[in-house]
């Protein structure tokens, strides 16, 4: 790796590379630390937990912390929606235990013919066998999927399609997965979308799944976009945020009905990472609930971020639309596209020469900011970044 991209060290919103340059993280890491680097409460916690053990584990066994961190996920929503939570390790490998988890769920409502899973064209679900399989973005799998059919993709504006394509599988789908916003291209799910899949949940009877490792904990600029939605996911997949990137670490909100179906039949799903739900992983995670709370005043699924207005302002100063860029997104995630000369590499490069780090496409720049930049941070940043797009569209 070129050491200009080589961190030597990270603080608050601020990475420092080998070559000696400083920048403002505008991507928080991979969009999972939202509360700056080096995070004082999550920090002192996963000290903390090291002097209760080692390991933790939940195995066959459970932990307080864990226990705790279930609870308090459940208690964000409204009672009764989740009854349980699964932990695991990653984005990518809870969404592997949904994929099993959706067919197991399906066999015990007596259903054995060969399970299909649904998902999303361009979306991102991880690099796991299965997650990639649910991947819409080019990610080589007609080279490496051995049941591609298995993995059925739709279009993501076009609701007739949507109906038809679901239509068209019925009882065979086990399970539909949802980015609440499309993590590649910070584009919003369509509601027309949306409502024809709660619509076919009902007459052929798959789960619901918000994949909201992205989007999780405010990204959007909502606690959990998915609980905005007229009707509830059956499963939420989260991770990325939930330890403020500290730990290798996912959870996954199983619906009541969902778990009843198992309890009612004696039923286990068969899913253990040895590292799941670690007593560190848990440590993290209740201190980001409580950042959440004591910070930003979030203390339910639906609860609004406040910082979203700094995002707004900062949009409004950098004007990219006056250039000819195109802006989409919601809340805290945003991607600004220019045309075909467009060099987001280039510009990404430049950017960061300039003190400031995007996560950066072919012919865009992605921004997912901390949701701790001082006002004199956001102001630097949108000068910074004004005037390096305009040099960028002066010159192109
Ligand atoms: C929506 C979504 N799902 C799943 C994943 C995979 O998560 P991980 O990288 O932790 O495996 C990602 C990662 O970017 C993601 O954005």
């Amino acid at each position: 790796m070129q050491p200009r991209w080589t961190v030597e060290s990270e603080s608050g919103c601020t990475v420092r590379f080998a070559d000696g340059v400083s920048a403002l993280d505008l991507n928080s890491g991979l969009w999972n630390v939202p509360l700056g680097y080096r995070n004082a409460r999550v920090g002192e916690a996963v000290m903390a937990a090291m002097t209760v053990g080692s390991y933790g584990g939940v195995f066959r066994r459970s932990s307080v912390a864990a226990e705790e961190v279930a609870e308090r996920l459940v208690h964000l929503w409204p009672r009764g929606t989740y009854g349980k939570v699964l932990f695991a390790t990653s984005g990518s490998a809870a969404n592997d235990a949904v994929i099993k988890l959706s067919r197991l769920h399906r066999r015990r409502l007596g259903r054995s013919d060969r399970p299909v899973v649904v998902s999303f064209e361009g979306s991102y679900h991880g690099q796991t066998l299965g997650a990639m399989g649910l991947s819409g973005e080019d990610l080589l799998q007609g080279e490496m999927l051995t049941a591609p059919h298995e993995f059925v993709k739709v279009p993501v504006d076009d609701s007739d399609r949507v109906r038809q394509i679901l239509d068209s599988h019925g009882t065979r789908i086990s399970a539909v997965f949802i980015e609440p916003l499309q993590g590649t291209g910070t584009r919003p799910m369509d509601d027309a979308v949306l409502q024809e899949i709660f619509e076919a949940r009902r007459r052929h009877g798959f789960l619901v799944i918000a994949d909201e490792v992205a989007t999780g904990f405010g990204r959007t600029g909502v606690m959990f976009r998915s609980a905005r939605w007229r009707e509830s996911a059956d499963l939420v997949v989260l991770s990325k945020a939930l330890t403020n990137g500290t730990q290798a670490a996912s959870a996954i909100l199983v619906g009541s009905e969902v778990a009843d179906v198992f309890a009612a039949q004696g039923a286990i799903f068969p899913h253990g990472e040895t590292q799941a739900g670690s007593l560190w992983a848990c440590a993290a995670m209740n201190a980001v609930l409580d950042e959440f709370e004591e910070r930003f005043g979030m203390v339910t699924a639906d609860a609004q971020l406040p910082e979203t207005r700094s995002m707004e302002q900062f949009l409004d100063k950098v004007s990219a639309p006056s250039m000819g860029l195109q802006v989409r997104g919601e809340g805290m995630f945003y991607t600004i596209t220019g045309t075909e000369d467009f060099d987001g590499l280039a510009v990404g490069e430049r950017l960061r020469s300039a003190g400031l780090v995007v996560h950066a496409g072919l012919h865009s720049i992605q921004l997912a900011p901390p949701f701790v930049l001082s006002h004199q941070q956001w102001a630097d940043a949108a000068e910074t970044l004004k005037e390096e797009l305009h040099r960028v569209c002066a010159d192109g």
